[in-house]
């Protein structure tokens, strides 16, 4: 990639240091260091062990277990940059946290990603950097500017060298139908649209219908997260009963929660194919798991912002 001003710096949280070492390789730059300390009262305190006084900070921390560490150790993290008088700090967090309580749909619940932005921007972000967020209006929660990439153009690249000709996109439920579309039109497939209802917060997500041809094909059901897999596990099964002759599935964000690396292995579904937006525990590994590394996107997005270049004009 082409060299970059020396006033370029990259963190990494403990969530995912894989892909923040990936980033930086992609870019041309070491990891910036930094430690932490875990005190008997769980406190932690963090210290960047560089200089970052003018400098233009990154630091990437993805939402995966332990969640609530994860998040705190962000928050601290940015405030230190912030007094290590860092010139602009930008919080790359590939999956979201709490994204999914976006709207207050029940009495008295918080509506938690408005306030992780909030929590974001007073600990000294100046910027958010993140993926596929799990409804596009959450960006409008940030006080600060926030740039969404999507890991779809990279799926539909890496999908485009299987043979497709038999090949239907699947929208894993209605709210993904406008992300399904975007599959569809780019490996220029026709689409079909599964109608879920979800009983309750738990796994009871059942489809109820489909709309769309898709007996006798291979079907690509496409979804921004995979969490405890009931989406797409009862998709697969509603879609295989209905005449599908095979059923794969391409998502963004390998949450893979509870059990859902063993109901995978145990599922018809024939193959997964994630990106690493976030660590999957080689626990959780299987043949049926192909995982694409969004490093070189990530990497690209910073050097725009970086320099100052457009973000947006990546994915168009
Ligand atoms: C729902 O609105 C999302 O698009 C996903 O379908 C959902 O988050 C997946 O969750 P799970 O894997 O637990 O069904």
């Amino acid at each position: 990639m082409t060299p970059l001003s020396s006033n370029l710096k990259v963190f990494s949280g403990s969530s995912h240091p894989r892909l923040a070492q990936e980033v930086c390789e992609q870019i041309g730059i070491p990891l910036g260091r930094a430690s932490t300390k875990r005190f008997s009262n769980e406190n932690l305190k963090i210290r960047i062990e560089e200089n970052v006084r003018e400098q233009d900070v990154f630091v990437v921390q993805t939402a995966c277990p332990p969640l609530s560490e994860h998040i705190v150790e962000l928050l601290i993290t940015l405030d230190a940059l912030r007094h290590a008088s860092a010139k602009r700090v930008t919080a790359v967090i590939p999956y979201f946290p709490y994204a999914r309580s976006d709207k207050k749909d029940e009495p008295r619940i918080s509506i938690s990603a408005r306030l992780m932005a909030d929590l974001l921007a007073t600990s000294g972000a100046d910027r958010v950097l993140t993926m596929d967020l799990h409804s596009p209006q959450i960006q409008g929660f940030f006080s600060i500017p926030a740039d969404q990439l999507t890991g779809v153009p990279a799926l539909c690249a890496r999908l485009k060298k299987d043979d497709l000709s038999n090949t239907v996109i699947v929208a894993a439920d209605v709210g993904e139908a406008k992300d399904a579309g975007r599959f569809a039109k780019r490996l220029e497939l026709p689409l079909a649209l599964i109608d879920k209802r979800r009983y309750g917060d738990d796994e009871n997500a059942k489809p109820a219908h489909v709309i769309g041809d898709i007996a006798g094909k291979d079907c690509l059901l496409v979804d921004d997260e995979i969490a405890t897999g009931g989406t797409l596990f009862n998709a697969t099964e509603f879609l295989l009963e209905r005449g599908a002759r095979s059923v794969s599935a391409a998502v963004v964000h390998p949450v893979l929660s509870g059990k859902a690396a063993e109901k995978l292995r145990a599922s018809r579904l024939k193959r997964l194919l994630v990106t690493n937006t976030l660590p999957i525990p080689i626990a959780s590994l299987s043949e049926k798991i192909e995982v694409l590394s969004l490093a070189p996107q990530l990497a690209t997005a910073i050097m725009h912002i970086h320099d100052g270049s457009s973000v947006s004009e990546l994915f168009t």
